[in-house]
């Protein structure tokens, strides 16, 4: 590598100041361009599993922000559909499933599973070909928990009811699901990994609605088991678990997983997140509403994190992803306001 990729030393233990920065759903629908490509694209899923339309999006935010990470583009549900599951997305509705059956969790396999998923590794492929030699490639996956409770529901609900309740009804059966998206998870990693990932990422967007003994038998054991796999084929590839919602449950949650950093949503308090820093990297916090506010809540929400945790090894994320009303001209505020930081 001719150039550092500050985004991994930092993953991997290093305090950088500024610190280098990119945003969860970098590519979507706020930018004019993504908007673009995804009306000739046909679906989302067509966006999806098509190489060079994934490429393009995915290079989007790099070209316009010169981020410091991208990620590549492409869903947490493409892997329950790699499984056989049907799956849409719909306007304004989210992702659409048939709600799978305890009955049919033990017919589940992963036959076929990397030729669905092909077209996603070669977009891994192609970007690491194009990216700028100092940007990181993140590959991601979704936690088993929080696939789960799409597969479960069938859609996405405030509290994921659904999915817990089945957890208490059918606890044998949840094992099995978690245990499988576990095992073909950590593959699906293993293969972006392969295939040009720098770093990757799990996305337990749902963490945070269950009690300590289910999060710690649906989040942070098939979560383990994941870095686990992963490891044992690429040793030295920084892993960020992100259980977002967690909250007190985060505290041992970086060494009973073996994630190498620890995404971060807003509400952590600073003491808490300072805690968790002097044991690794931390990856967050801002509040995506800010971005959206602009102004003031804009500028006093990254002063207060390149305050509280600028000491420390900290990629500046927000505390989820960019929702689509934020303005272009507070994404280019944002990171003006941290490249600037401490000059
Ligand atoms: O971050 C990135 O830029 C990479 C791409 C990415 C997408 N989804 C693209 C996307 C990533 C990493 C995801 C992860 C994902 N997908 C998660 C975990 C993170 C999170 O947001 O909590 C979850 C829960 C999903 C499932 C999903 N996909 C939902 C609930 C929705 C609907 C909500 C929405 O914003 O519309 C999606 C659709 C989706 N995934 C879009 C994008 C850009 C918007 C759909 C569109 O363009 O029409």
């Amino acid at each position: 590598m001719a150039e550092k990729r500050i985004v991994l030393d930092v993953l991997n233990g290093e305090a950088v100041f500024p610190p280098p920065i990119w945003m969860m759903r970098q590519a979507g629908r706020y930018l004019p361009e993504y908007r673009e490509t995804r009306k000739k694209a046909g679906s989302f899923l067509d966006l999806c599993y098509n190489p060079d339309l994934a490429v393009e999006v995915t290079l989007q935010p790099i070209r316009r922000f010169g981020f410091d990470a991208s990620i590549l583009f492409s869903d947490i549900l493409v892997v329950p559909h790699a499984l056989g599951r049907d799956l849409r997305f719909e306007e304004g509705r989210g992702p659409l499933m048939t709600p799978i059956e305890a009955a049919e969790i033990g017919k589940l396999d992963g036959e076929g599973f990397h030729d669905h998923l092909a077209p996603v590794y070669e977009t891994v492929r192609r970007l690491r070909g194009e990216l700028p030699a100092t940007t990181t490639l993140l590959g991601f996956c979704g936690a088993p928990w929080t696939v789960a409770t799409y597969m479960i529901a069938g859609h996405g609900t405030p509290d994921q009811a659904p999915a817990r309740l089945f957890g208490y009804r059918h606890p044998d059966k949840m094992r099995d699901l978690l245990g499988l998206l576990a095992e073909q998870s950590g593959e699906y990693l293993i293969r972006q990994i392969d295939a040009g990932a720098d770093a990757v990422q799990i996305f337990d967007s749902w963490s945070g609605v269950l009690d300590e003994a289910c999060f710690e038998e649906y989040c942070v054991r098939p979560v383990a088991r994941i870095v686990e796999k992963v490891r044992a084929v690429h040793p030295n590839v920084p892993i960020i678990g992100f259980p977002k919602g967690a909250g007190a449950l985060y505290g041992s949650y970086r060494a009973r997983t073996g994630v190498t950093a620890l995404g971060l949503d807003w509400s952590v308090p600073w003491s808490q997140a300072r805690a968790l820093q002097a044991e690794g990297a931390i990856q967050g916090n801002l509040d995506p509403l800010r971005l959206v506010a602009g102004g003031q809540a804009l500028e006093e929400g990254v002063a207060a994190i390149l305050r509280e945790l600028g000491n420390g090894p900290l990629v500046f994320n927000l505390g989820h992803g960019i929702t689509p009303e934020a303005p272009i001209a507070h994404v280019e505020k944002m990171i003006a306001l941290v490249r600037g930081a401490g000059r």
